[in-house]
């Protein structure tokens, strides 16, 4: 029943038939739960411009469920996200020390929590929060603000400025030594970042040439760089928008983490590419399509099991390219020694063969990479990876 009222607004929307859209989708409302489609209104008001009205529809919504539900910070966290979009600052940060005040930051959210108070540049409270032990109790807050703040006084030293060729690795060196890098790049000394700094524990880098491989076969999907709108999703370190920079794309990358953020403008820089991408700090939010357009191409590799809501994800990910190149971890991993993942251990287990027949049903054709399952399957951490294309004409 969702899934065909989903449908139904997403053509509304796409006729720009807001206002049908907001009625069909209040009368549905009326007969299921106070979150159902919540995402889909905020994303229609917001369609529609009105930016109070988003945020009245969340503070209704929010007043509908339980106290001590976890999409009580869910939401909060989105109000904050929709004032941060409309430059509404000290309301945003207002929003966000309530939350702080609550001591009932969940550990998957905490580094949301922490990236707009880093967007706010708000370090003090960032460090406040992280000391409040209320908040820190089971949140492993301060740890992550620790890295943060460590990370953000190696920027400083550097004076905003892009470290010189001379002292680049060291650079990398010391950075890695806060969490450990993601990808693995081939720097311009003709060393690998493998050979420099520690790979991050949650990466599924095992081998030097695991991030290489990965774009090799992504280059061999039936898609296009050079001249083309790229959007990364979710870049991490950023070799991929790199890649698809030095390919010729024109490319955007979103990712949430201010941490990945820095770090791929400083491999941008190095690569000399940084003026071929826009970098942008966020989640995967349909808002993003009304502010930036929609791409030639939509990169969302190691992301897809991240999403809170996964059919959701995908619609916004087909709502922002007709091509998307998806490669993604699957119930079949391991999350035994994964920090990150272990964020995200509720989540169901990714089950691909659900993803390939979404994508199917909404008209993508699809052609999957089998050398890379092939490829990953030698490795403990990375077996069951999946690669593939989605694409409509
Ligand atoms: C597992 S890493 C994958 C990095 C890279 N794309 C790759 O495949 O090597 C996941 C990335 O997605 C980001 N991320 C997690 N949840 C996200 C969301 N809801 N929207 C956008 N990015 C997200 C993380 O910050 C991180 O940059």
């Amino acid at each position: 029943m969702t899934d065909t009222i989903e449908i139904e607004i997403e053509v509304l929307r796409a006729e720009a038939r807001v206002e049908e859209a907001l009625v069909r989708l209040r009368a549905h409302r009326a007969t299921t739960n106070p979150t159902d489609l919540l995402d889909q209104e905020v994303a229609l008001l917001l369609d529609a411009g009105d930016v109070d009205a988003a945020l009245d529809c969340l503070d209704a919504a929010m007043a509908q469920i339980r106290a001590d539900s976890s999409l009580q910070v869910t939401i909060t966290l989105k109000q904050v996200e929709i004032l941060l979009l409309a430059d509404r600052r000290d309301e945003a940060l207002d929003v966000l020390r309530d939350l702080a005040k609550t001591g009932k930051i969940p550990v998957a959210q905490t580094h949301h929590v922490i990236a707009f108070l880093l967007d706010l540049e708000k370090f003090e409270t960032a460090a406040r929060l992280g000391a409040n032990p209320r908040v820190t109790a089971g949140a492993g807050l301060e740890p992550r603000l620790g890295m943060v703040l460590e990370h953000r006084r190696i920027l400083a030293e550097l004076g905003g400025a892009f470290p010189d060729e001379a002292t680049f690795e060291a650079t990398l060196a010391r950075f890695g030594q806060i969490d450990g890098f993601y990808h693995n790049f081939r720097l311009r000394s003709g060393r690998t970042l493998f050979d420099v700094a520690p790979i991050k524990m949650n990466s599924p880098v095992e081998t030097h040439d695991f991030t290489f491989r990965e774009w090799d076969l992504i280059c061999q999907l039936p898609i296009e760089f050079a001249g083309k709108r790229v959007l990364d999703v979710g870049g991490a370190d950023g070799f991929f928008s790199i890649e698809s920079a030095r390919a010729g794309a024109a490319v955007t990358y979103l990712a949430p983490d201010p941490l990945f953020l820095q770090r791929a403008k400083l491999f941008a820089h190095h690569f000399g590419v940084e003026d071929k991408i826009e970098f942008k700090r966020g989640l995967l939010q349909r808002s993003f399509l009304h502010l930036n357009g929609r791409y030639d191409l939509v990169l969302a590799l190691g992301l897809i099991y991240h999403l809170d809501n996964l059919a959701l994800g995908l619609r916004t990910l087909m709502e922002l390219s007709d091509t998307l190149v998806i490669e993604t971890a699957t119930g079949d991993v391991s999350w035994t020694e994964d920090r990150q993942a272990v964020l995200f251990q509720d989540h169901d287990p990714l089950d691909f063969d659900w993803v390939v027949g979404f994508f199917k049903r909404h008209g993508y054709g699809y052609v999957e990479s089998t050398e890379w399952a092939e490829y990953v399957n030698r490795y403990p951490k990375s077996a069951g990876r999946r690669l593939a294309c989605f694409s409509r004409r």
